[in-house]
């Protein structure tokens, strides 16, 4: 019997895309057993064709006109790894209109436009499958989305950064600064020549948006997601935290909660005992908590040509599958409109380093300021005396409001001479 073909046109063939087309030359066959055809890339679209790229296809197969490579009747499915918003979302539009199904690694993509090309595939009935756009290798979004689809997820913790992930371990491990940690990791390519979207957190809120879109049955986007990065973490910090038996991780976090959705990327110190404290360098993982599953965490190399090819080509196998048999993966996740709640409505814990006047009293007027702002104290020793006199606190969970508005007040304090450090406390030890 001849075996089938399914043909593939690639957008981008940089570092995932190689090694898209070197798995599937390399594991042919064993890919083809599995996906009862072989996936063959046949038209592939880049910049600059005459790049040396290592990979087994002839020169012939590349073209700098992405549409030329979309719209190809002899192609069946469409993989997109160009990166950016366009020209990747109007390719994508185009495939799914002409009924080819899409594979894409593009968080940012899907962070920004993935209503419109849910709709677009749910309107053409064909896939739109994004395994890779987070965490790499780590199989997620069909675990989410499939294997858990009878869970009721409340709460997602996840590590999703790669470069800011290694860059928080080299200060936890060798007590260097963020400066030289950034450039040691931009040394080792870890990091890019400008990690400004790693760094602030905005990559971590891209990745955010879609779990938690599918988590939670609902459209969240980037601009949904609270965010701040990790450019003023000290050293100090790092220390203060080790100390308590804490470790300082960037956490990307979704939350459900009266049917209302919290979404934030923030550093935080998490328990040493928490599974998310032993994440350490590039790796990823996302701890998953469920009513009827208890606690999950999904952990792995989380970017890397190699790892995450294996989730796109896990992708396009599925989409093949469907292809010959007809059918078609779970489509259109976004079915409830949830309400986005405001950063100052999300409650948490925190930790507050205070400078402050080493004289009687002050521990109690600045207890007041926490007391009447609702915001109540877990623990609080003092650290040095006279003018090195540090006041450590760790509240209670409180809401976020009240506790911005007790650290304007303490700002304000003729007692306070500077607030050191404020960093969330989250994770509770399993
Ligand atoms: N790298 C990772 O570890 C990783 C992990 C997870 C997800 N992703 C995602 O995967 C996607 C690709 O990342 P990457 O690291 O492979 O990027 P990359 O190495 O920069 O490759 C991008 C490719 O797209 C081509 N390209 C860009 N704009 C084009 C255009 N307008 N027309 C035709 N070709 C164009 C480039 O062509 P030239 O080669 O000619 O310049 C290049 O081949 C991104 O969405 C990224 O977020 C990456």
């Amino acid at each position: 019997m001849s075996e089938r073909t399914v043909t593939i046109g690639l957008l981008g063939c940089g570092t995932v895309g190689s090694a898209v087309v070197r798995a599937l030359h390399e594991r042919g066959d064993d890919i083809a057993m599995r996906a009862g055809c072989r996936l063959q890339v046949t038209r592939i679209a880049v910049r600059d064709p005459d790049r040396d790229r290592d990979v087994p296809v002839p020169r012939s197969v590349f073209t700098t006109d992405a549409v030329e490579v979309v719209d190809d009747p002899e192609i069946d499915l469409v993989c997109e790894t160009l990166g950016g918003v366009e020209p990747a979302r109007a390719m994508l539009l185009r495939a799914l209109a002409s009924g080819k199904s899409v594979v894409t690694a593009n968080k940012e993509l899907l962070a920004v436009a993935g209503g419109e090309l849910f709709e677009a595939a749910d309107a053409a009935g064909r896939d739109l499958f994004f395994e890779a756009s987070v965490g790499g290798g780590i199989p997620l979004i069909r675990p989410l989305k499939e294997s858990l689809a009878g869970e009721r997820v409340t709460r997602l913790l996840g590590i999703v950064n790669g470069t800011t992930n290694y860059i928080l371990t080299q200060m936890s491990r060798n007590g260097s600064s963020f400066d030289e940690s950034l450039a040691e990791a931009q040394r080792l390519g870890y990091a890019e020549a400008d990690p400004t979207a790693d760094i602030d957190g905005s990559d971590a809120a891209a990745k955010c948006a879609i779990l938690a879109s599918i988590a939670f049955d609902s459209g969240v986007v980037a601009g949904d997601v609270y965010r701040e990065g990790i450019t003023s973490i000290t050293s100090q910090d790092i220390a203060d935290a080790d100390r308590m038996g804490y470790v300082v991780k960037l956490l990307a976090i979704a939350e459900l909660d009266d049917d209302a959705i919290s979404v934030r990327v923030h550093p935080a110190m998490v328990p040493a005992a928490h599974p998310l404290a032993a994440v350490h360098d590039a790796f990823n993982a996302v701890y998953i908590e469920g009513r009827s599953v208890g606690q999950l965490m999904l952990f792995g190399p989380g970017a890397g040509g190699d790892p995450t090819a294996t989730a796109v080509v896990g992708d396009l196998v599925a989409a093949a599958r469907n292809r010959l048999t007809g059918g078609r993966a779970m489509g259109h996740t976004r079915t409830v409109d949830r309400r986005i709640r405001p950063m100052s409505d999300t409650n948490g814990q925190y930790y507050i380093n205070l400078h402050v006047a080493d004289r009687p009293g002050v521990l109690a007027e600045i207890a007041g300021d926490f007391g009447h702002n609702g915001v109540s104290i877990e623990r609080v020793w003092q650290e040095g005396f006279g003018d090195e006199a540090t006041l450590v606190f760790i509240t209670h969970r409180a809401l976020e409001g009240a506790l911005q508005k007790t650290l304007q007040e303490l700002r304000e304090s003729p007692t306070v001479r500077s607030v050191a450090s404020v960093l969330r406390v989250e994770g509770e030890e399993p």
